[in-house]
């Protein structure tokens, strides 16, 4: 069994709830303070040993491309002007050793679709998807626990967090099965964005997998599922009948990035952990709620 050494970001979405932001920008290159949110996925997929970044991308996403390429005329002027450590950062945002691959999802036919576009780069390896709107922050990331999780016992695995049960209709929901002592949970299925009533648990799964390549030949099966298009979870859900499938628990904070308030959130609570914004932001924080309170 090799390692795992390929990353797919789905970077297609059209992010219709950030407009007017969105009309000319990805959605995906939206800040968080003065990093864009793909980035986070993407350091997230590096400090996990990913050295091939294969991103799917769709109408209107050339920049995307752009922010991972070089650009050496920026790298030359911050140079001219002695700015090495702005250069070096600009550098260094796909680190020596790491390459990036492009791939086009010429209609917006699904998640799932989206993941099969991407089937000629990975060919026959297992590889891990990253949902770049679920931003992870904390010690230990998601993407490392599943590449370790995938390297004790070579299948597919889903990470996975509770979430209040009246939220199920967000998220692909677990059936799950037994968890084993190294806190590894069968899953028995997942059903996609299911109604209150019809959930399963109130486990659901969140932007980070790690595939086999038969996760391809299942989604080429596949019929159109919710909302006319090709579901990845619908994928998975086969797997998981057959017995192919388990789950761990995220081990890190999960913002959504793609509903305005959780990209509130994010933004808050990366300005608290730094150390250059904390104490003024606290009390610009401070003073405004004083201010409400009257
Ligand atoms: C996608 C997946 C869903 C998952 C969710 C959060 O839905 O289809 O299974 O729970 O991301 O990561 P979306 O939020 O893109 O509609």
């Amino acid at each position: 069994m090799s390692k795992i050494t390929k990353a797919v970001f789905p970077v297609a979405g059209s992010g219709t709830r950030f407009l007017p932001a969105t009309k000319a920008m990805p959605k995906e290159l939206l800040p968080i303070i003065d990093k864009p949110i793909v980035q986070y996925a993407v350091e997230e997929a590096v400090a996990a040993g990913i050295t091939e970044l294969i991103f799917v991308t769709g109408r209107n996403k050339r920049a995307v491309g752009d922010h991972f390429d070089a650009n050496l005329e920026l790298e030359a002027q911050l140079m001219a002007k002695g700015k090495t450590e702005l250069r070096d950062m600009v550098r260094n945002i796909v680190p020596e050793g790491v390459s990036c691959i492009f791939v086009r999802q010429p209609e917006p036919l699904g998640l799932g679709h989206a993941v099969l576009c991407a089937a000629p780069a990975v060919g026959d390896n297992a590889f891990v998807v990253l949902l770049a709107d679920d931003l992870m922050q904390g010690t230990e990331l998601p993407t490392e626990a599943l590449v370790r999780a995938y390297a004790k016992k070579p299948q597919t695995v889903l990470s996975v967090s509770e979430v209040d049960p009246k939220d199920t209709s967000k998220y692909g929901i677990l059936k799950p099965g037994a968890t084993d002592s190294d806190g590894l949970i069968s899953v028995e299925g997942i059903i996609e964005k299911p109604a209150v009533d019809k959930a399963p648990s109130n486990l659901a799964s969140f932007g980070r997998y790690v595939f086999t390549p038969e996760i391809f030949d299942v989604l080429r099966g596949l019929k159109p599922g919710a909302g006319g298009e090709i579901q990845l979870a619908d994928a998975i859900d086969q797997l998981a009948q057959a017995g192919k499938v388990a789950a761990i628990t995220n081990p890190s904070r999960r913002y959504d990035c793609g509903d305005k308030f959780g990209y509130l959130t994010a933004i808050v609570d990366v300005a608290l952990a730094d150390a250059e914004y904390r104490d003024r932001f606290l009390d610009l924080l401070r003073d405004r709620i004083a201010q409400t309170a009257h």
